[in-house]
């Protein structure tokens, strides 16, 4: 983290700066994931605080970053990923917004992960990089049904799991891609896996995901898999940016 001095200390100024005058998106969903405390003041605070503005930092430009603050036992562990598609200002927006939003949330937990629409930011005590996150997991989806379910499914199915072959050949663990059911219906499909993973544990991880559509959506209209480690989407619309 050499490079970080100089970025936090400006992290330092515009993060005062944003914190009065945005008010940003709302969280899709967060887990204290830890039931574990820390004091305030503590080493461990130190570290949290100081992660949050290297993250803050290195996570915008490339839409992912990680690291790894302090030594054990109070050391921070941690990850910040922006959605492949979104611009590197709005992932600066994002990152900014879940690192103040987690410490209000979890004030004193020594593990949590909250999620946006564009980023989610994970920080623990203990070393997860590179494992599949099955506990900081939640479901999403559109209430509406469509009239056309055993074909639907079927089709959803096919593009996600299309798309977690794709995301795991690429580099930035992500995948975006359609699939018509019929004339009047087209599907819209993203897949995502934090970066610090290996391409084949990616692909592992979207597949157990992918493994709860039933559970998580069937035949619903839109429906998201969120966990710490990979993510999944799919609408009857195109939600992604494309350039
Ligand atoms: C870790 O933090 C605790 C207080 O939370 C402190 O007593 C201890 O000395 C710290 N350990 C190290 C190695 O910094």
């Amino acid at each position: 983290m050499s490079s970080s001095r100089f970025c936090s200390s400006l992290y330092l100024l515009t993060f005062a700066f944003l914190l009065r005058t945005v008010f940003g998106a709302d969280p899709l969903f967060h887990f204290c994931s830890s039931s574990e405390k820390f004091e305030a003041g503590s080493p461990y605070e130190e570290n949290l605080n100081k992660f949050m503005g290297y993250l803050y930092c290195q996570a915008p430009p490339t839409g992912f970053g990680r690291g790894v603050l302090g030594d054990k036992p109070n050391q921070t562990i941690g990850l910040a990923l922006c959605r492949g598609d979104v611009l590197t200002v709005d992932c600066n927006t994002c990152v900014v917004d879940a690192s103040t939003e987690i410490r209000k949330r979890c004030p004193y937990n020594r593990a949590a992960v909250i999620f946006y629409d564009n980023c989610l930011l994970k920080y623990s005590d203990k070393d997860f990089f590179g494992e599949i996150d099955n506990e900081n997991k939640f479901y999403l989806y559109n209430a509406e049904k469509v009239r056309n379910p055993t074909t639907f499914n079927k089709k959803t199915k096919e593009l996600l799991s299309q798309l977690a072959i794709q995301a795991q050949s690429s580099l930035k663990l992500f995948a975006v891609g359609q699939l018509k059911v019929k004339n009047s219906q087209t599907i819209y499909g993203l897949t995502q896996c934090t970066r610090e993973m290996p391409a084949e544990v990616c692909r592992r991880c979207l597949d157990g995901i992918i493994g709860e559509l039933p559970s998580c959506c069937d035949a619903q209209k839109g429906g998201r898999v969120i966990s710490g480690s990979c993510n999944f989407r799919y609408e009857l619309y195109q939600f992604v940016h494309l350039r």
